[in-house]
This record gives structure tokens, C-alpha cells and sequence, in this order.
């Protein structure tokens, strides 16, 4: 038996943003990265929401802590709106979303993304930093009831964002595909977004804004997919490594991905073949098809200028090494090892970060 549900309305689309005039918003709070505050579109959310009254809580940062959310979650019950919109990449999306969930309150949630990546607009996920460690914090009532893909938020991306979150996107669809709680429904969304993400991302990072739009529809895919089948151990490590030493997700995704994948491919090379396969690689051998993948993955990410290794990254390899020991712990205790194909095990994660720290 397989079940699959999908909990958010998704709007997509040119103008999609005038949904919010069908709402019957009387009051609003508008959580949103400052950056968009700056670029007039809360008076854009306002003017289509026209609520009777509103309030914006913009301190929003990357990656946000638990003392952030606590200060947010205490504006919205003071304000206690019936709507609250979040405008921003994923850090702005699981701040309000842990907002909602912390406040005891109900208020409808609208998740606008501005970055193809996180998927956090659909997904049951909100991710929260505390004392260098980030904890994913997973309950079926943070799921927004809306989410808006309005592509011309999409207009303003640089680059390095682009590359980053684009590869965010690339590891929550090959780590759903392959993940402990896949099923058919998920893989298909999980294979489309890959196979999106890959082919049109080198275009978005050279300037081609007509596939941006695409490329936001594959990141919600691929949310959709993770939210029910699981991550695995590429996010583990990002999570506690992004917590430790403060780079972006998508780009740790990026350094480690390719490594998780020749570690996860002695136990599941059936599967990461089938998908290799379906969206172009060569190989009908599991594993040459498994190593073009896996190449694949490297000549993107240079292609999209990323760093190959953590010392590329700007980080000392000394650290890891160091701290290996306390860094594979907390790795080992992250949920998201749970869904991964294989059971985590320490020699895995050691492995691991001894050939990304170089
Ligand atoms: N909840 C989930 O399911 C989930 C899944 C994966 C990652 N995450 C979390 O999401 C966070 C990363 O989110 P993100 O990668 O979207 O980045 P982000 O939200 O951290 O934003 C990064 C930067 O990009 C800027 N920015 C965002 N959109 C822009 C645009 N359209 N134009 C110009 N600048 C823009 C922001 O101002 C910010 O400075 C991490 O904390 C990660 O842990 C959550
Ligand atoms: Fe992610």
C-alpha cells in the first residue's frame, strides 16, 4: 500500500500573487526578508491582499535561530492575524512557519518563495539554528496552506544563489528517489525535478531568465517528494556542518552530494541507475551509469562555479579533522539519516568527510 498527499494549494504562474485578493484577509502579518521589503513587493502583497489591518516582521537572517523564531512567534500572537504571508528563500519560509507552529495559533499560511530551492512552501520541514547546531523540526501543521510561485520574484536572483539553490533542489530529488519512504508517486516527482533542475540550471546561472519558472515548479516538485519519502545522509551533513560553520545549504549539498552518492550506491545502485538512466546518462551497467551520474553531478557544479571541497569552501581541513569525532556524532543523531537507503554508519560519515575536506 502506498499513500500520498499533497496539503498545500499551489498557485503558480504570471500574476499568481492576485490569489491573495480571494483570501478575505482582515488582518495580516507579512514575515518577509528585508531585501523584499526593499523592493516594494510587501506594498504588492498588501495591495492585493487589501486587509483591514497589517503588520511586517522583517528580522530575518539565513538560517534562522530558535531565539529569532521565539521573538517572531510573540509578534504574531500579540498580533494574532488570521493570515501570515512569508516572502523570502528558506530561511524567511521556515521562520514563519515555526512562528505558526510555536504560537498555538491558527492563522492560514501563504509560503511565497523567492529561491528555487528549498521547497519549504510544501513541505512539513523548518529548519532552526541553535548554538551552532541546526535542528529540522518536522510536524505535519507546518505545512503552509498556500504556496505562490510568482515568477517575477525571480527577476532579481544572482548567480551564486542560483548555483546554490539549484543544487539544494538536485540533492532533495536524489535523495528522495532513493530514501527509505519513496513510492511511485514520489519517485516520478523526485526523477521530473532532477531531470529539470539538471538540464535547465547551467541556462538560469547564464542569464536565461525564461526557465526560471521551470525551475521553481522542479524545486516545489521536489519538496512535494521529500516531504513524504525523506532525505538521507547528504542532508544530515549539511545540516550539521551548514550549523558549524555557516556556509549556505545548497552549496555544501553541492560539495557533498557527489560523495554520497558513491557511498550510497553499494547499497542502492539498482535505483540510482534506473534514475540516471531516465533523465539521459549513459550506462546499462547500474554502475557505469551510477559513475556518470556522479560525474555529471561534479562537471555541474563546476560548471555553476561551486566549490569542489570544503577547503575551496573556506574551510581548514584541520577543523574537520580536529572535530571529526563530535561532528560525526551529531551527524549520526540528525533525523534525516533515518530515510536514507542505507543505515548510517560512523566509518560512512568519516569516509566522507575526509574526501570533502581536502
Ligand atoms: N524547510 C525545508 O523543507 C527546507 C529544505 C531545505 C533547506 N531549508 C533551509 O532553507 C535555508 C536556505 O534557504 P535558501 O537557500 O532559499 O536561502 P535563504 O532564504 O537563506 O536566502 C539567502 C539569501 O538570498 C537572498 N535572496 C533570496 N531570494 C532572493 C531573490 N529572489 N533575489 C535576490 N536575493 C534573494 C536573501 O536575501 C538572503 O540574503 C537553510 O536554512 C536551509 O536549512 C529548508
Ligand atoms: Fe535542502
Amino acid at each position: 500500500m502506498e499513500r500520498f498527499q499533497v496539503r498545500t494549494q499551489v498557485v503558480s504562474g504570471t500574476d499568481s500573487l492576485s490569489c491573495l485578493g480571494e483570501m478575505d484577509c482582515q488582518r495580516l502579518l507579512i514575515v518577509a526578508d528585508p531585501f523584499f521589503v526593499a523592493q516594494g513587493w510587501t506594498n504588492r502583497i498588501l495591495e492585493a491582499a487589501k486587509p483591514r489591518e497589517s503588520r511586517v516582521f522583517d528580522k530575518v537572517s539565513p538560517d534562522p535561530t530558535v531565539e529569532l523564531a521565539a521573538e517572531g512567534t510573540k509578534v504574531l500572537q500579540e498580533f494574532a492575524p488570521d493570515t501570515v504571508v512569508a516572502l523570502g528563500g528558506g530561511s524567511t519560509l521556515d521562520l514563519a512557519k515555526a512562528m505558526v507552529h510555536f504560537s498555538g495559533l491558527e492563522p492560514r499560511l501563504v509560503a511565497i518563495p523567492t529561491t528555487s530551492g528549498s521547497g519549504s512552501e510544501v513541505t512539513n520541514f523548518a529548519v532552526l539554528s541553535h548554538q551552532g547546531v541546526k535542528y529540522p523540526v518536522v510536524s505535519d501543521k507546518l505545512y503552509p496552506a498556500v504556496a505562490v510561485l510568482e515568477p517575477g520574484l525571480l527577476e532579481t536572483l544572482p548567480k551564486g544563489l542560483i548555483a546554490d539553490t539549484g543544487f539544494d533542489v538536485l540533492t532533495h530529488a536524489l535523495e528522495s528517489y532513493v530514501a527509505k519512504n519513496a513510492g511511485t508517486v514520489t519517485k516520478t516527482l523526485s526523477r521530473e525535478a532532477f531531470a529539470i533542475a539538471y538540464a535547465q540550471l547551467p541556462l538560469s546561472y547564464a542569464g536565461d531568465k525564461s526557465v526560471r519558472e521551470r525551475l521553481h515548479i522542479a524545486a516545489c516538485m521536489a519538496g512535494m517528494a521529500f516531504s513524504q519519502a525523506g532525505l538521507g545522509l547528504c542532508h544530515a551533513m549539511a545540516h550539521v556542518l551548514g550549523g558549524e560553520f555557516h556556509l549556505p545549504h545548497g552549496r555544501l549539498c553541492g560539495i557533498l552530494l557527489p560523495a554520497v552518492v558513491e557511498c550510497n550506491a553499494n547499497f542502492c545502485s539498482g535505483a540510482y541507475g534506473q534514475l540516471a538512466r531516465s533523465v539521459g546518462f549513459f550506462g546499462s551497467a547500474d554502475t557505469v551509469a551510477v559513475r556518470n551520474l556522479k560525474n555529471g553531478l561534479i562537471r555541474l557544479r563546476k560548471q555553476l562555479g561551486m566549490p569542489g571541497s570544503l577547503r575551496e569552501a573556506g574551510i581548514d581541513p584541520r577543523q574537520i579533522q580536529l572535530r571529526q569525532k563530535e561532528l560525526t556524532e551529531k551527524i549520526l543523531a540528525d533525523p534525516c539519516c533515518e530515510s536514507n537507503p542505507a543505515e548510517v554508519m560512523d566509518y560512512m560519515v568519516k569516509r566522507i568527510l575526509e574526501g570533502v575536506a581536502r
